[in-house]
């Protein structure tokens, strides 16, 4: 399908990113300031207000589709989801995360790259502002979720946040302050050093003494067990080191992520669809989740790009995140379920809990269409 001929290839592929664009559009109505839901219920993403960490993905899936297109179809609804950020921080509604990296970076940061706004600039650098009240200067950590003072979360940092140090980065660019780019580096070091385990699989998260900065232990969330390794944990570090290094030139940072990645590789089944939890193989009876594949496809070729052009893990990585792309595209999108209002099926969102267990995943939607945009065109990552 892929890889030999070229002309076939932009054609598939221009195939596969229409599919999106009419799904994203047919949306536009329903979602226009409100958004779809974390995870969908029976394939259909229900509308909901901006209140979850999940809420930026639709607005990152617009954000695309008009770079995709070269289109102004999507710019109504996105001047309607801007307002609706600027209003969530103005009036701090459920903020107490460290997904207002997530939030930021794919709404007023993609606003600012992609539209010059100067007033998403602003918004971009307070809610980098915000995020900062949640860096522990003795652990020197982001605490993930709730209060700062709740116990249970207390000096609790996860790997998904690597995604969330962009908006940080970003702040010390624009500000000249390099407060942010330290807190976000020392957090990413910590990650590396302390939820990277020594035969490159990874904890869900870790705790910390906020009194000493000691480190503590390391407990899962959302994967199978506390030893085990989420694949979305490990799709995020592979994805998330690859962008603490650009931003840092730290180049241990590429090392971790070549060492994730070849963990995330060795274990894919046969499909090169990754088990929710990467203990899991073919035979299991276990469920996939789509939408680890497709932020890895995204690192993967961010991690490509990076490597020397004479290092065969460059066009090894190529070569599996397409086979990454070509078997979610075949097998894993809503194509067959034509009520589906989401992109790609078989997600799974915390299946400790039952929860999106077997749907489309918001998150998962937005990295499959980065995924297709990364292959077809010259694109400049919102992250
Ligand atoms: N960041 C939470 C998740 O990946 O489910």
């Amino acid at each position: 399908m892929i890889r030999n001929d070229r002309a076939k290839n932009e054609v598939w592929l221009q195939q596969q990113l229409d599919y999106c664009y009419q799904k994203i559009k047919s949306n536009l109505d329903v979602f226009s300031d409100l958004v779809p839901s974390a995870a969908s219920e029976n394939q259909i993403f229900p509308a909901e207000k901006n209140i979850d960490w999940t809420a930026s993905f639709w607005v990152g899936q617009l954000f695309l589709a008009k770079e995709g297109t070269k289109t102004t179809d999507f710019d109504e609804v996105i001047a309607l989801q801007i307002e609706s950020f600027q209003k969530r921080l103005d009036q701090q509604i459920e903020l107490e995360t460290h997904d207002i990296g997530f939030l930021y970076i794919l709404s007023a940061v993609a606003d600012y790259k992609v539209n010059d706004n100067l007033k998403s600039r602003e918004m971009a650098i307070k809610a980098a502002d915000l995020l900062m009240t949640r860096y522990n200067d003795k652990a020197h950590i982001i605490q993930a979720w709730g209060d700062l003072n709740n116990p249970e979360q207390s000096g609790r940092m996860i790997i998904d946040c690597l995604l969330n140090l962009p908006l940080l980065y970003f702040a010390s660019i624009e500000t000249g302050d390099p407060k942010y780019h330290e807190a976000a580096y020392l957090h990413a070091k910590q990650t590396q050093k302390y939820i990277v385990r020594a035969n490159a699989t990874t904890f869900h998260t870790y705790f910390f003494d906020v009194e000493t900065g000691a480190a503590k232990f390391g407990k899962t969330q959302q994967g199978f067990s506390d030893d085990s390794c989420w694949a979305r944990g490990q799709a995020w570090g592979i994805y998330g080191f690859t962008l603490s290094y650009l931003y840092t030139d730290d180049v241990s940072f590429i090392d971790t992520a070549i060492r994730l990645a070849d963990y995330f590789i060795e274990k894919l089944p046969a499909d090169k669809v990754p088990y929710w939890d990467l203990i899991f193989s073919d035979g299991s009876g276990e469920e996939r989740d789509s939408s680890s594949g497709a932020i890895a496809v995204c690192g993967l070729l961010e991690l490509a790009k990076v490597l020397p052009l004479s290092n065969p893990k460059r066009s090894h990585y190529e070569a599996i995140a397409l086979e990454i792309i070509e078997s979610l595209a075949i097998n894993y999108t809503t194509k067959p379920v034509p009520e589906s209002n989401g992109l790609l099926l078989h997600g799974v969102y915390d299946k400790n809990s039952n929860k999106g267990v077997d749907e489309c995943m918001s998150w998962g939607d937005y990295y499959y269409l980065e995924a297709l945009i990364r292959l077809n065109q010259v694109w400049r990552s919102y992250f």
